[in-house]
């Protein structure tokens, strides 16, 4: 068995935020009498991680997806519950953890703005006490799994955010962390950017055993990178399994897509399942999963079928469908 290199056991986050009324009068009352809100970010969330595991965390905005990566990095402390990484309390942010776990998030520029990556590269260097040998070493690899030779000594604030981004990602991978947290790395990159970055998270995962926990809006990456996939909503864990099974979960329908032969009446149709788009010569219809061998089989038997095709709703329909509902 693997070794669970993360145990998050009702983990809980609660902010108080000073409660302002509105006008200078507002802000004049407040300085005298402070009334706090308290927003439940996360409440009660448990879940393990083991080594070189690929975990998507998803939800809505709000979720409290940012707020659990902060916590099990040691950027936060939790209202209650407890969190073990790597053996440690990540808030207690002693230097043997920091040196085995690297956080990045898409929004935050961690590199020097106005100097070249490489000077932040040698920082690390230092910060983390890497050694000559491994950091050229580790380096070179990135840079070639990345294609990144050019760049190295422009300044950061000079490139694209699909050249910074990677530029994070070497400074952050430079010590070898066991576990890397990723907040929406593909924020704001096109798609052909996504696409690379994602294509080295996988490169990355697979050949270096390293466990990633990434957090993204975009389906795309948990799709393409995830084999397993904790959801949360408003807070509270709503899903942990695999990608697959969300959509088994969530949805009891398939899609069945028909192309006729000769026209087909709506009538004949509604026989097999609800009706969701006619055209007269093609239509789909909504069955329920399970019948799904049957429904065609019979339809195949009665109707002058041309072609057929049994779609599964889309990963991105069924989530926004669980998130508009919840
Ligand atoms: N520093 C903070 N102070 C007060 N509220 C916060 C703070 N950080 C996050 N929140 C609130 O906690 C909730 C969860 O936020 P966050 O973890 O950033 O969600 P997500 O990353 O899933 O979009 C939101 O309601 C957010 O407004
Ligand atoms: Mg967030």
């Amino acid at each position: 068995m693997r070794e669970k290199v993360v145990e998050v056991k009702n983990l809980s986050k609660i902010f108080k935020q000073y409660k302002k009324k509105p006008g200078l009068l507002g802000s004049l009352k407040s300085l005298f009498k402070r009334e706090y809100i308290s927003i439940d970010a996360v409440k009660s969330v448990s879940f393990d991680i083991e080594e070189g595991e690929f975990v998507g965390f998803i939800g809505p905005n709000g979720a409290g997806k940012t707020t659990t990566l902060k916590c099990l990095s040691g950027l936060l402390f939790p209202s209650s519950g407890t969190i073990n990484v790597l053996g440690f309390t990540p808030f207690d942010r002693k230097t043997e953890f920091l040196k085995q776990i690297s956080l990045v998030m898409g929004q935050k520029n961690q590199l020097w703005w106005d100097l070249p990556a490489m000077d932040s590269f040698l920082l690390n260097q230092e910060i983390y006490d890497i050694s000559k040998k491994n950091f050229n070493h580790t380096l070179d690899g990135l840079i070639e799994m990345l294609d990144l030779r050019d760049i190295l000594n422009i300044q950061v604030r000079k490139l694209s955010l699909g050249q910074r981004m990677k530029c994070e990602l070497v400074a952050a991978l430079l010590h070898s962390p066991k576990i890397l947290f990723l907040d929406e790395p593909t924020i704001g990159l096109d798609f052909a950017m996504q696409k690379r970055l994602r294509e080295f998270l996988r490169g990355y995962n697979s050949k270096y055993k390293t466990t990633i926990i990434l957090t993204s809006h975009n389906m795309d990456d948990v799709q393409e990178l995830c084999a397993r996939v904790i959801m949360i909503n408003k807070g509270e864990l709503a899903y942990d399994g695999s990608l697959d099974g969300i959509v088994k979960k969530y949805v009891r329908e398939k899609y069945i897509s028909l192309q006729f032969l000769s026209s087909v009446s709506q009538t004949d149709l509604e026989k097999f399942g609800e009706v969701i788009e006619y055209d007269g010569v093609s239509a789909t219809i909504s069955v329920d999963r399970k019948d799904v061998p049957l429904v065609s089989s019979s339809i195949l038997k009665s109707l002058p079928i041309d072609d057929v095709d049994i779609k599964e709703m889309s990963l991105e329909d069924v989530v926004i469908n669980i998130f508009d509902k919840q």
